[in-house]
């Protein structure tokens, strides 16, 4: 069989996504994202989301065709995220792959967003070595995945247990009186500050809080210790100085996420570590997990950054492996989960 061509739909969260692939070809990638309609609050507004996936989801799916230059008609499959993420998101995700998937009379794949970040690294790099760890770091996850098979086989090893990552950063950003989203404004900030200005907690990782072979993250705690530092300076009368803030709260992030992907790497004895999430763009965690995974001989791959962060080519790429790999289509009745695991 020639390689399948496949379409991808995401929707789970503020990136509208549609792409489309050959086999492991990228050949469309489009995004609307709604994340200005989001600033003035601070953070992604579901119902806001879902009804700006609702006007960018056709027109966005007419520019992936014709960026591909392909006949609709000729999809070998349709792929879409069922989750995670926010429900009424996804719903308009899949009623449109739904639609689209009868219309064509073509299979229709229920995908894992998760699953979506490890898979759209093959689009950039070919083959992933087996068993990979893989760091998936957004504004709306931080899990830790151990891949045996990227089709059948992924076991998630950690995740947070209560804000993500890049939500934390987006927080303390907020706090600081900085923009929307805070992730890239801290990484940019933080390049003038000291990262060992204030020592800010790392959460889970004293010896009480280690569960053997879990490697979860916890930031909230993070964020309150962000907030009562600031709080005091300003009670004392004293200025903020944001950089100093920025970079010691920028290096309590990136220590744990990276130390804790390394000890799930080589507790699994895996040689590759694979960074995805729209937290992947961090200057400072690229460095220090570099660093880390080296010394320890672990190799990192990244893909680039527009297939970090949501898209629709990664969940192409998920569609194209399960039709590799065999796997019966999901049945016509399948709904989002906002919550479904890996
Ligand atoms: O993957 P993404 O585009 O959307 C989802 O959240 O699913 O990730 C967006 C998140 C935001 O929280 C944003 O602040 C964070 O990624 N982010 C960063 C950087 N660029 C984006 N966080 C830290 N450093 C960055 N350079
Ligand atoms: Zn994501």
């Amino acid at each position: 069989m020639s390689e399948p061509l496949i379409i991808g739909i995401e929707s789970s969260c503020d990136e509208t996504g549609i792409g489309i692939v050959r086999g492991r070809e990228l050949l469309a990638n489009e995004v609307a994202s709604s994340v200005d309609l989001h600033v003035r609050f601070g953070g992604v507004v579901p119902e806001v989301a879902s009804r700006a996936h609702l006007s960018a989801i056709i027109p966005t799916l007419r520019r992936a065709a014709e960026t591909a230059d392909v006949d609709l008609a000729e999809v070998d499959a349709v792929a879409v995220t069922a989750g995670p993420g926010l429900m009424g998101a996804l719903l308009v995700g899949i009623s449109a792959a739904k639609a689209l998937a009868a219309y064509l009379d073509k299979p229709l794949y229920g995908v894992n967003h998760l699953v979506g970040h490890v898979a759209v690294d093959l689009l950039d790099h070919g083959e992933l070595p087996m068993p990979s760890t893989a760091l998936l770091v957004s504004g709306g996850h931080t899990s830790l995945l151990h891949v045996e098979d990227i089709a059948t086989d992924i076991v998630e090893v950690g995740s947070t247990i209560d804000d993500a990552a890049g939500e934390a950063y987006d927080k303390v950003a907020r706090l600081l009186g900085l923009s929307y989203p805070g992730g890239p404004v801290i990484d940019r900030i933080a390049a003038d500050g000291d990262p060992r200005a204030i020592r800010f907690p790392r959460g889970l990782t004293a010896r009480h809080d280690l569960v053997e072979h879990r490697f979860d993250f916890s930031f909230s705690g993070l964020k309150t210790a962000v907030a009562r530092w600031v709080e005091q300076r300003r009670l004392d009368g004293l200025d903020v100085p944001v950089a100093d803030v920025a970079a010691s709260f920028q290096e309590a992030v990136c220590d744990v996420l990276t130390s804790k992907a390394v000890d799930a790497a080589q507790h699994h004895g895996t040689g590759t570590i694979l960074l995805g999430g729209g937290v992947a763009a961090n200057s400072r965690l690229r460095t220090l997990l570099e660093e880390r995974a080296n010394a320890v001989g672990i190799e990192l791959r990244r893909p680039r950054p527009g297939l970090c962060t949501d898209n629709g080519a990664m969940i192409a790429a998920v569609g194209s492996e399960v039709v590799r790999a065999g796997l019966a289509p999901s049945p016509m009745d399948f709904g989002g989960h906002s919550s479904l695991p890996v």
